[in-house]
């Protein structure tokens, strides 16, 4: 098979490197990848949200199947581009269409699916700019902190939460009246704080069946000890030590199944990543959010510990036989560190030439933002390279990852050196 995905991130070469070792595999490309994805696959320069670029690509180099990493793609619809299309209609989309990718791209339209279907969340109401009074009334009604989310995508910045209900209203004023995330936040999703500790789960579906994929906890802050700004994600790890199979039946029952099912019911055939967000509260799961494609830098802990063939797996999500589809995790466990660069979530330089990275041993690097110039190996985002490794615990796996980002290193490196702080 050839297979394209669409991507340039961390977890763009994660997809690469796992796609790359199936023996199904002709020829890998990606659209528009990174200097770690150029080394096992080709990488085709086009903007993946531009169509009619894919298509070209698609059609000039003989696509069987097109996996799709992020979600803007998704939620512009490039799968519903595909189906109406004579050309591309046959052939397979890993991610869902328009109408399942709005879990991701509005968080008024989630929280309404997850009413709808008993699927247990925080409390919440949506407003607009013509209830702006009804929704400083409603946090009223609630305690702090307070947590604002702008309906739509936002670059992960739309999510507040506030610690005074002045500081609330104002907040929400500004987002609704003054815009200030854009046509994002024309409505806002105000809703009930949910004190607990974060994970996520993982889930591949073909619209019927579904396999659960590894758990995985994501430290988001820059600043070690979770201080500071949101990043993307400064490192990871899986599975997640307090998600023991209790906790993991709960999820299965109270919010995998039903989401399938309610995906179903509502008419959306769905075939690709949901991606959970959950909020453990005293050993009860709650959604915050779904996200319609992997995260990133979790997916580089996640696949690592799949070890079918994961080709297998999306052919089984194209012809909805997953149910047929042979699915083993390891149980080790894997953890993640991203090299990121100094300044970043704010303003950084790139262009800075990375060394060293070559000479890793007993851990997976994997390139995010870099690019080739003059035959090195150089910064081109803020998140540089995640180093993934492996480990009969989350102590032993952190040691081999950085052991070797010893050995890397371009100007004003940054990255965190506490990741699993909470878990060992
Ligand atoms: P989201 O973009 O929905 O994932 O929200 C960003 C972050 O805000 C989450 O990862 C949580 O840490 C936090 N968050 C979102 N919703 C809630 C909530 N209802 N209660 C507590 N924390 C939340
Ligand atoms: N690491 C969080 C995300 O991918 O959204």
């Amino acid at each position: 098979m050839n297979i394209l995905i669409l991507g340039s991130g961390g977890r763009e070469h994660a997809f690469t490197k796992k796609l790359s070792e199936s023996n199904k595999i002709n020829s890998l490309f990606v659209a528009p990848g990174n200097a770690g994805t150029s080394k096992i696959a080709t990488n085709i320069n086009i903007n993946p949200t531009n169509f009619n670029q894919v298509k070209e690509t698609v059609l000039q180099h003989a696509i069987d199947m097109v996996v799709v990493g992020p979600e803007a793609p998704l939620v512009a619809g490039v799968h519903d581009f595909f189906l109406a299309d004579e050309e591309l209609k046959n052939i397979p989309v890993i991610g869902p269409k328009k109408d399942g990718a709005e879990l991701e791209g509005s968080k008024d339209f989630s929280k309404q699916f997850m009413e709808k279907h008993n699927i247990p969340t925080a409390r919440y109401q949506s407003f607009t700019k013509d209830t702006l009074e009804a929704g400083k009334s409603f946090l009223e009604t609630l305690e702090a902190p307070y947590v604002l989310k702008a309906d739509g995508l936002a670059a992960g910045k739309g999510v507040l939460i506030l610690n005074s209900l002045d500081e609330a209203k104002a907040e929400l004023t500004e987002m609704l009246s003054n815009q200030k995330f854009g046509e994002a936040s024309s409505t806002v999703v105000i809703e009930e704080f949910l004190d607990g500790i974060e994970l996520s789960v993982f889930v591949l579906t073909d619209g019927k069946n579904y396999k659960v994929l590894p758990s995985a906890k994501d430290y988001k802050r820059i600043g070690e000890g979770d201080t500071g700004l949101n990043t993307g994600g400064m490192g990871a790890i899986s599975p997640v030590p307090f998600a023991d199979d209790a906790f993991l039946n709960k999820v299965e029952e109270r919010i995998i199944k039903p989401t399938v099912d309610g995906l179903q019911k509502d008419g959306i055939d769905y075939r690709g990543f949901i991606f959970i967000g959950l909020m453990n509260v005293q050993g009860d799961p709650f959604v915050i959010e779904y996200n319609v494609r992997m995260g990133d830098p979790e997916t580089e802990v996640v696949l690592p510990r799949i070890q079918s063939d994961l080709v297998d797996l999306f052919e089984g999500v194209a012809s909805q036989t997953l149910d047929s589809k042979s699915y083993e995790v390891t149980s080790q466990t894997a953890t993640t560190v991203m090299l990121v660069s100094g300044g970043y979530p704010e303003a950084y330089e790139k262009g800075k030439e990375i060394t060293g990275f070559d000479t890793v041993e007993n851990s997976i690097v994997f390139h995010a933002g870099t690019t080739e110039k003059d035959g090195n190996v150089i910064t081109s985002g803020g998140r540089v390279m995640a180093i993934t490794s492996f480990g009969d615990t989350i102590k032993d796996a952190l040691e081999k990852s950085y052991t070797n980002i010893d050995k890397i290193s371009f100007e004003k490196m940054n990255y965190r050196k506490d990741i699993g702080f909470d878990l060992i």
